[in-house]
């Protein structure tokens, strides 16, 4: 596929399933990820790599902070969050390890992950796969940011569901009206 084809197609994914992305497209999305634009080189960006039985692991996580913040959840409510680990064979968290003391403004290092994100999903497009970018309230929690790994004052940028897609058929939305949204500086 020609890159500019892959940029002008991409779309999320409704449906994942089986097969995810082997070892080996698993290397190549990640190091298509650490090609993300880097200002200041400080590489800010963190992936926690769920599959597979560790699906369980992170479907707890996904419930117990529902239960933390909602006490009074059904168990049916929580079982619908539990399953949301299972929404695709594979999950790549992406993070930004901030560093405060870089010149880089903390935003600019933000950035830089979802750069990084972003290069996931077309890498995984172009491989035949796709994905899907969440984050929802398991972005933002203490506990699982600690569980993944991270620190409070990190930032995890997105849960990216990857897998094939069950209904590939499917065009996605319309093509936005982006004109709309550019204005030329004149001279
Ligand atoms: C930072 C970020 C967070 C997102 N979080 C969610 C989310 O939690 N739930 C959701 O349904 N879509 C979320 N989305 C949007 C989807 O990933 C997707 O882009 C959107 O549904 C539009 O579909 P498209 O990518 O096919 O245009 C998020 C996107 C971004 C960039």
């Amino acid at each position: 596929m020609q890159a500019i084809d892959l940029l002008l197609q991409r779309r999320s994914a409704k449906t994942l399933t089986e097969p995810a992305p082997d070892e080996g497209a698993l290397e190549l999305l990640l190091a298509s990820a650490a090609r993300a634009p880097d200002h200041g080189r400080l590489r800010p960006w963190r992936f926690v790599v769920i599959r597979g039985a560790a699906r369980e692991r992170f479907g707890a996580m996904l419930a117990a902070q529902l239960q933390r913040v909602r006490p009074q959840s059904t168990p049916e409510s929580l079982e619908r969050e539990r399953q949301k680990a299972f929404r695709a064979p594979l999950i790549i968290v992406v993070g930004a390890v901030k560093d405060a003391q870089a010149s880089v403004p903390m935003i600019e290092q933000v950035l830089c992950a979802g750069a990084a994100a972003q290069n996931i999903l077309l890498a995984a497009y172009a491989l035949g796969f796709n994905g899907v970018w969440k984050t929802g309230a398991a972005a933002y929690d203490e506990t699982i940011k600690r569980e993944l790994g991270f620190e409070p004052a990190d930032a995890v940028v997105g849960y990216l569901y990857i897998g094939t897609e069950a209904d590939a058929c499917c065009e996605g939305s319309a093509p936005d009206r982006w004109r709309e949204r550019v204005s030329y500086l004149g001279a």
